[in-house]
């Protein structure tokens, strides 16, 4: 008989809870196969914390991993956030009974995703995680389910919006990362600890995920090359902008015959990419497939209600009695992740250069820069008024990764030169 009453647990009670509480209170039969969702226990932190919404009438576990086992809902939604701790040990025990799972958490996905996918088929439970990736906007079921009749070759996104947020804001007011940061945080856009944005670790646990669903792989967190945006000088957005060019924080996945290359990176997408596009807090994604060929999707990545959607959509799918593996194909048949070694991998760069201003300095960097075999596409000179020195710009034709690090090395070693060299990729999209 089909199930009509959903119970559901949820444990977590921060943004994303709050928006699906709300939801579920006003929109108990949203589910297209019918039936109704209510929730029936609640875990979070504390208990007492002010929230915009009331949970006096909700039954109460101090323990997430209680809450998870209890008999008295069919569905756990995890919201906690973390790889490890309380989160992994309440989706263990909820899959360990094969009760379904629906989860917004990337950290854990990305790093425990394999172990966790072959507990829930074992047990023939759903672990679903739309939310977990750009938040409201479609991007796992689309790339899991919607392109799973084509072959993706390449994924490259903008997967997090406080690192979007932070670089549009630079590039709009004229002004410095600690700056923006120190405002984003005072608004609340960014956290009181903001090193898992704008580090590059969560939209590094995104494209990890993406990159297994795309791929067909398990998923590897640990093979991530990973860059943040905090190094990112204004100076850089300015001259990016005068060689008609956006620094984004792209996080891409590639596969190739070698491997597969997981990176993220402040990278600078020429002005008229529909990525360069996205500004703001918006989260951006865009797909190379064999077939339907480029795809191109933006939205919201976080917040309240666009997030709480996304965590409705999946316990809907678990309503509704869909269910398929947890990532591409069953987790016995995944694929290993191999890794490229990004020390070959090879893209255009944008390198930066503060030299003193004598004669000869140019000569000197591009001499180098033909020596280690890197050649050079466009280069731009801006004098700057009462600096120490100039800072001179150049992009170049693809080089593969080492070859520039070579270079790089030799060019900082020049007497004429005042800094290490700053590089950033020009995105391969
Ligand atoms: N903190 C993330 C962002 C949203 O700024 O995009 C949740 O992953």
């Amino acid at each position: 008989m089909t199930k009509t009453d959903w119970r559901i647990g949820v444990a977590g009670l921060g943004t994303v809870g709050a928006g699906l509480l709300n939801f579920l209170s006003e929109r108990p039969d949203f589910a297209p196969a019918g039936g109704r969702a209510s929730v029936t226990g609640v875990s979070a932190r504390s208990r007492s914390r002010p929230r915009p919404f009331d949970i006096s009438n909700l039954p109460w576990f101090d323990d997430p991993v209680a809450l998870a086992a209890s008999p008295d809902n069919d569905l756990f939604v995890e919201l906690i956030g973390g790889s490890d701790g309380p989160a992994k040990a309440a989706v263990e025990a909820a899959l360990n009974l094969g009760k379904p799972v629906v989860t917004a958490n990337k950290a854990l996905i990305a790093e425990h995703g394999a172990e966790l996918a072959a507990l829930a088929e074992a047990k023939g439970a759903p672990l679903l995680f739309e939310a977990a990736v750009m938040g409201g906007t479609p991007a796992v079921k689309m790339v899991r389910e919607a392109l799973v009749g084509d072959e993706v070759k390449s994924v490259a996104g903008i997967l997090n919006g406080t690192c979007n947020y932070i670089l549009t804001e630079m590039e709009a007011g004229g002004r410095a990362f600690a700056d923006v940061l120190a405002e984003a945080q005072r608004l609340g856009y960014a956290e009181a600890d903001p090193t898992m944005d704008v580090g590059g670790f969560d939209a590094a646990h995104k494209i990890s995920i993406l990159a297994a669903l795309a791929f067909g792989c398990a998923p590897h967190y640990a093979a991530a090359e990973i860059e943040g945006i905090d190094q990112v000088a204004l100076l850089d957005i300015q001259l990016a902008k005068d060689l008609g060019y956006k620094i984004k924080l792209i996080a891409s996945a590639d596969r190739s015959p070698e491997g597969v290359l997981v990176r993220v990176h402040p990278s600078l997408v020429a002005q008229n990419h529909p990525l360069a596009q996205a500004g703001g807090a918006l989260n951006a994604l865009f797909i190379e497939s064999a077939r339907v060929g480029r795809i191109f999707v933006q939205g919201p990545g976080a917040g309240s209600g666009p997030t709480a959607a996304a965590v409705a959509a999946d316990i809907a799918d678990v309503m509704t009695g869909a269910q398929r593996p947890v990532f591409q194909k069953p987790a016995t048949t995944l694929s290993p992740f191999t890794p490229v070694d990004p020390a070959k991998s090879m893209s255009r760069a944008y390198l930066r250069f503060l030299v003193k201003d004598e004669p000869g300095v140019i000569a000197a960097v591009s001499e180098t820069l033909a020596e280690a075999g890197v050649s050079i596409e466009s280069f731009l000179q801006k004098p700057v008024e009462n600096a120490e020195g100039v800072p001179i710009v150049l992009t170049t034709h693809a080089v593969a990764e080492s070859v520039l690090t070579t270079a790089i090395d030799r060019i900082a070693g020049l007497p004429a030169v005042l800094e290490r060299p700053r590089l950033l990729r020009i995105a391969r999209i």
